[in-house]
């Protein structure tokens, strides 16, 4: 009896403590109030876009899918990625040869020569792009320009091989025996019989003879619309529902040097006559993919196009401004060549491309990342040309103009996850007079190995933030777009391909998630949760400097008495990591003399915390004062006290990315100064010449982030919330004023185990979204949105 009682007992027990856990558990930590009777501001119909730049191989070696690489042999004056291979008795050589070009836009040919041999044969072999992607039953056309000097009378071979030898097609060309000295063109069609991703191209020839050839090119029949794409590449884009694009750059615009400038002119007509130019970010474009190539790109994804041109400013070099007339010129033809009609000019070269309608180009950006008074003198000259001409034409500028008005201004952030949930709140208090806002190009690139689901949280964060203020910001685009594997020049990147696989990282489905889910007018919406400190509090300490040289000396880091680090460098920079800039250690200073930017130097132990870190400095030179650098984790994750920053304008502290304590100040040349850091927990105290500057703490970030939105047409309530913390967040949603709410809803949540997953080649789709029906009781309900999660919550509601 005893033990039955007591068995009750504690079964009564459990079950109280189980009713307990429920309620405590669906007790909601946070509430989302949503305002659906006061619609804030329309959201632009142009708000998600991409930014397509001819960066990491994206468009030749990507999207357009020429699988011969340098086909035209301009890349340099030895045939890169062209190899010669002979057998039997065969002796063969070839060379670049600039004799009798094939027009005169394309100087140089490959001239092969072979000798006279028993037996034998003699094979030219392009590879492609780490490999040709050939697939079984797949058709492709072969096509080249060819020469002789009546020498050679052998047939011309091709031959599609397999990594491992395997004959996948196989064709002659009719009608290269016996030519003459005159350029010819041919072209096979060959049918794949097997499939393998790392293909090559043969072309057989047997001895003797000299042949010059030209224009080598092996294109799959099947394209995107027929219209000359990689199907996959451009599905992926498609994917994304891109209300615009903006191309063709980035810095490819611009160019090291101006010689290297895009210049749209040169990249339309016959691809024969388009001169391959040197790409910054490490190759040669072949131009396939020209101007007119990206305004039908645009046209078949359903987005307006962005033309970025250059403003007459690359990286180093600018063009007077007496020579400005010709890059106007430029920007006004290339207008006419998207609008104009048929009849005009430039509308006449598009009709003959074979499109006669227009384009429909609404936006240019003048410059890309231009800047200082080059750029306002120049960006008034486009402005006066184009709004004189084409005052329909919303112009884009990359700093706010000083001499005449922009239409909007471009932004570019790339930071660490932190920032940009700080950033979400960048625009609530934006001046709404003025220019609007496009972020041109935003990404997080600290911390997120090659694109993880960490940096897709920061990015969305601050989305919801471009969301809630779209009357400001009207267009955003992630940057970069692609990259295909083998040739990363940036990290990370939206898309990322091989010869013929391809995966979106985490962020890939946060702009798909907010593009496919835009809605057209904001609704009010009220945020209450938890704040959540994130971000080491302990680390290491530095010294650095930004086109800057400066000196630093007595060096120490106490903690409750105890010295842990006293530096006097008598034994030289022992003990320091130098990551970048000129240090030497003399006469009892480190002392810095590069003028390079982000210049670091790095001592003692990254589990240090609660330490005052003191030193002195003295600005040698250049144009800024002082990082003094503490919490350093890793290169990435590091704190900095800024000290005349921004061309020796201000003091700040720089905190995963976030600036925070802002105050005016500069740094003089000559004079040492007193600097004191004192950390205690999250709180920061910052000292010059015994003065306390700042006194901040470890900024706090919201553990959500939101932002909601209702479409015209269904009346439908469109919430995307963001939870950034490693804990499900149990949330109250309030509708207020929705009318009736459906019983059902469709959540979409791009979630994972752990906040550094990512996806892969192999594992394309480890990290991706999931939707699914999910039962809504009425206006207010309880919703819990897991850790480390997009969501996005579309409701049917009723007036
Ligand atoms: O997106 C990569 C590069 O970043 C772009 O070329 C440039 O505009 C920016 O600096």
């Amino acid at each position: 009896m005893r033990l039955l009682r007591q068995t009750i007992l504690v079964s009564v027990l459990v079950i109280l403590f189980h009713a307990a856990s429920v309620v405590f558990a669906a007790a909601p930590a946070a509430t989302l109030t949503v305002d659906a009777a006061h619609p804030g501001p329309r959201i632009s119909p142009t708000l998600w876009g991409i930014f397509f730049e001819d960066i990491n191989l994206s468009a030749d070696g990507g999207i357009y899918p020429e699988l011969v690489r340098n086909r035209s042999f301009e890349d340099s004056e030895k045939p890169e990625y062209w190899s010669l291979q002979t057998s039997g008795s065969a002796k063969a050589r070839m060379a670049i040869d600039e004799t009798k070009p094939l027009n005169p836009l394309n100087r140089r040919s490959l001239k092969i020569t072979m000798e006279k041999a028993d037996f034998g044969a003699v094979h030219l072999i392009n590879g492609g792009y780490w490999g040709m992607a050939i697939v079984k039953r797949a058709e492709y056309r072969l096509s080249l320009a060819a020469r002789s000097d009546g020498s050679f009378r052998c047939p011309l071979a091709a031959g599609i091989y397999g990594w491992s030898g395997e004959l996948l097609a196989y064709g002659e060309f009719e009608g290269v025996k016996g030519l003459s000295g005159d350029w010819k063109t041919f072209a096979l069609d060959l049918t794949a019989r097997g499939s393998d991703p790392h293909a090559m191209l043969l072309l057989g020839m047997s001895p003797p003879g000299t042949i010059w050839l030209d224009m080598v090119s092996l294109m799959p029949k099947k394209t995107w619309k027929g219209h000359g794409l990689r199907p996959d590449l451009a599905g992926m884009l498609a994917g994304l529902r891109p209300s615009f694009v903006r191309f063709p750059g980035g810095c490819w615009v611009e160019g090291d040097e101006l010689k290297w400038a895009y210049r749209w002119k040169r990249t339309i007509g016959d691809v024969a006559e388009r001169v391959p130019l040197w790409n910054i970010w490490k190759y040669y474009a072949t131009h396939g993919l020209g101007f007119h190539e990206y305004l039908a790109m645009c046209e078949d994804l359903g987005a307006e196009p962005l033309l970025v041109i250059n403003c007459g400013m690359s990286h180093r070099e600018n063009v007077p401004m007496e020579k400005m007339r010709e890059w106007v010129q430029d920007a006004l033809d290339a207008i006419e060549y998207a609008n104009g009609p048929a009849t005009s000019k430039w509308g006449a070269v598009r009709a003959k491309a074979g499109h006669p309608a227009p384009f429909h180009l609404k936006t240019m950006e003048i410059g890309n990342e231009n800047g200082g008074p080059a750029y306002q003198e120049r960006y008034a000259l486009f402005y006066d040309a184009i709004k004189a001409r084409h005052p329909e034409i919303r112009l884009v500028a990359d700093v706010p103009t000083e001499k005449r008005p922009a239409d909007i201004v471009d932004e570019h952030y790339y930071s660490s996850p932190e920032f940009f949930m700080v950033q979400s709140e960048r625009y609530d208090k934006y001046p709404r007079r003025g220019p609007k806002i496009y972020v041109g190009e935003y990404a997080v690139t600290q911390n997120c190995g090659q694109g993880n689901l960490r940096g897709a949280l920061g990015e969305a964060a601050f989305m919801t933030g471009i969301e809630r203020n779209s009357d400001v910001v009207v267009m955003a685009s992630y940057a970069p777009l692609f990259v295909n594997a083998n040739h990363r020049a940036w990290n990370p990147d939206l898309i990322n391909f091989d010869s013929s696989r391809v995966y979106g990282i985490p962020s890939y489905y946060a702009q798909k998630m907010f593009s496919e889910n835009r809605g057209d007018v904001v609704l009010p919406l009220q945020v209450a949760c938890r704040m959540v400190s994130e971000g080491s509090t302990s680390g290491a300490i530095g010294v650095g400097t930004w086109v800057t040289q400066a000196e630093f000396k007595d060096i120490k880091v106490t903690r409750a008495g105890k010295t842990l680090l006293a530096c006097d460098f008598a034994h030289g920079t022992k003990g320091w990591r130098l990551l970048s800039g000129d240090w030497k250690a003399q006469d009892g200073v480190l002392r810095q003399t590069s003028l390079a930017d982000n210049v670091r130097a790095v001592a003692g132990d990254k589990n240090w915390s609660d330490y005052t870190y003191s030193l002195k400095a003295r600005k040698l030179g250049g144009a800024e004062g002082f990082l003094i650098l503490f919490r350093v984790q890793n290169d990435q994750d590091k704190a900095w006290w800024n000290l005349g920053g921004w061309g020796n304008v201000r003091h700040a502290i720089e905190l995963g990315g976030a600036v925070t304590g802002d105050v005016p100040g500069r740094i003089e040349t000559g004079r040492w100064y007193d600097i004191r850091i004192e950390l205690q927990g999250g709180n920061i105290k910052c000292y010059l010449d015994g003065k306390l500057v700042h006194d901040v703490n470890h900024p706090a970030l919201k553990a959500l982030y939101a932002s909601a939105s209702r479409v015209d047409s269904s009346g439908e309530i469109i919430l995307k919330v963001v939870n950034v913390t490693p804990a499900d967040e149990a949330t109250e949603i309030k509708l207020v004023g929705a009318g009736r709410v459906e019983g059902t809803a469709a959540l979409t949540v791009l979630t994972s185990a752990s906040p550094a997953d990512e996806n892969s080649l192999e594992r394309p789709a480890k990290v991706a979204p999931v939707t699914r029906s999910v039962a809504i009781p009425g206006p207010t309900f309880p919703d819990t949105f897991p850790a480390h999660s997009i969501s996005v919550l579309r409701l049917k509601t009723r007036p």
